[in-house]
């Protein structure tokens, strides 16, 4: 018996040695990355917004204050989960029917339906559902993409470009170069006069070759608040269709500029009734159903009918196939239970309202607090213009003293993120902003 439990101790201790000379052994063996190709790979740039917020989250001061990203917090400064949201979370969570399956490659149709009548409209889908080919996407950013990836591979040759605007969200230059497209910049918007740029944009469209892609903001244009009239968006369609321009609408915003996604949807809905055929949307649910990290969004297509939508639907699938097989299903379910009960979307329409009304009032509130400091300058654009942000004509140099010397965080371009304002910071900021811009011209770079 003293024998046996002698040897088993003694296996076990043999073991135990051979466990750790194997961990030593692996530990010794690790790759030197200097030695490998991982050596010679060079340090990439940090996003430019992105890397705000770690040097928010890193600045010590009990004053700082974040105005640099576009994602709406609450009268405390808090994110907010919109109430209509956590009700469709608690009926999926007991609903049978919701699974954890993989959805297919287009994503769920009965989600896209949905979506496509919020940005299209109801009535509008009776006729246009045979024509859109639509894929569910990973937000805004994915189904911009997917766009560029179409667009890149099925251009007719000489007609690969796309004119943006300038300025424009920080990530349209590249999402539409790594797809292949050739990016140009059409002007947008005027620093002198701190208003649209619409003589500038008119010209620059008419000298851009026949066939190019136009990429329109549907509403709220990011950064400048600025969008065209609804003349103006006449003048633009029937230029387009005079130069044949193909395009793009990006609605990243749609009940934030108004608070009413009905009357957001002007833009789009008009260039569909004045026959754009070919027209694509990118569409996103971040920022208006407060979804930021679920990444739910979609792109449709516009084509002439049953055959030629089948056609492009299958390509949007094999681009979709190899790059992330099938989107995520939360965030699209979460839009689905909202949009499919008549009560949550009502609530929903409740709450888009309540968050564009509160950003709205930190407009008005910005330009008197600004009064109120002693500026003397002419901030009536912060109050004309519309959505998330300000655009505010600070020059990079002012934003730098901004966060150097107040610890306000912004991007370099002057834009504040009018969502990081509270009754309890304004000020503070209003004051920090007559410092910087005392005596100086504020007009944007
Ligand atoms: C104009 C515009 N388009 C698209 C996006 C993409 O957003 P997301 O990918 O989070 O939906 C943004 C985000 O800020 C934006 O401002």
């Amino acid at each position: 018996m003293i024998a046996m439990q002698l040897l088993n101790t003694t296996i076990l201790q043999l073991i135990l040695l051979i466990l750790s000379r194997t961990s030593a052994s692996f530990s010794m063996k690790a790759p030197s990355s200097t030695s490998s190709y991982l050596a010679d790979v060079p340090l990439g740039a940090p996003d430019p917004i992105l890397s705000i917020i770690d040097r928010f989250k890193a600045c010590p001061s009990p004053d700082k204050v974040n105005i640099s990203i576009g994602a709406y917090r609450d009268e405390n400064g808090k994110p907010w989960i919109l109430p209509c949201v956590r009700a469709a979370e608690r009926l999926m969570l007991d609903s049978p029917t919701e699974t954890k399956e993989y959805i297919n490659i287009a994503g769920d149709p009965s989600y896209v339906n949905l979506a496509l009548k919020f940005a299209y409209g109801e009535k509008e889908m009776d006729v246009l559902g045979a024509k859109l080919a639509a894929v569910q996407t990973l937000s805004g950013t994915g189904s911009l993409r997917i766009g560029g990836e179409f667009l890149a591979r099925f251009s007719k040759a000489g007609q690969k470009s796309i004119y943006i605007p300038n300025p424009t969200w920080g990530n349209h230059m590249a999402v539409f170069a790594e797809a292949g497209m050739d990016v140009k910049r059409y002007r947008y918007y005027n620093p002198k006069t701190n208003r649209l740029d619409m003589d500038g944009m008119v010209e620059d469209l008419r000298n851009a070759p026949e066939g190019s892609v136009v990429l329109f903001h549907a509403c709220a244009h990011n950064p400048t608040g600025c969008d065209p009239t609804h003349d103006e968006w006449k003048i633009l369609s029937d230029l387009c269709k005079e130069k044949g321009l193909r395009v793009f609408f990006d609605n990243a915003y749609q009940g934030f500029a108004s608070g009413d996604s009905e009357a957001d949807a002007y833009a789009l809905r008009f260039f569909v009734e004045e026959g754009h055929g070919g027209l694509m949307l990118a569409q996103s649910f971040a920022k208006n159903f407060g979804l930021y990290g679920e990444r739910v969004g979609t792109l449709s297509v516009l084509t002439g009918g049953d055959e030629e939508r089948e056609r492009v639907l299958s390509q949007l699938k094999l681009i979709v196939r190899p790059m992330y097989s099938s989107p995520p299903i939360h965030g699209s379910s979460i839009v689905r239970t909202v949009l499919s009960s008549e009560e949550l979307r009502k609530q929903y329409y409740g709450e888009c309202k309540q968050m564009s009304m509160r950003i709205n009032s930190m407009r008005t509130i910005l330009v008197e607090k600004l009064k109120e400091a002693g500026s003397t300058h002419d901030w009536s654009h912060i109050t004309s213009q519309i959505g998330m942000f300000a655009y505010t004509g600070l020059s990079g140099d002012m934003c730098d003293k901004l966060t150097s010397e107040h610890f306000i965080f912004l991007t370099r371009n002057g834009r504040v993120s009018l969502a990081g304002l509270t009754e309890a910071n304004i000020e503070y900021v209003a004051k920090a902003i007559h410092a910087v811009t005392d005596g100086k011209s504020i007009t944007a770079e």
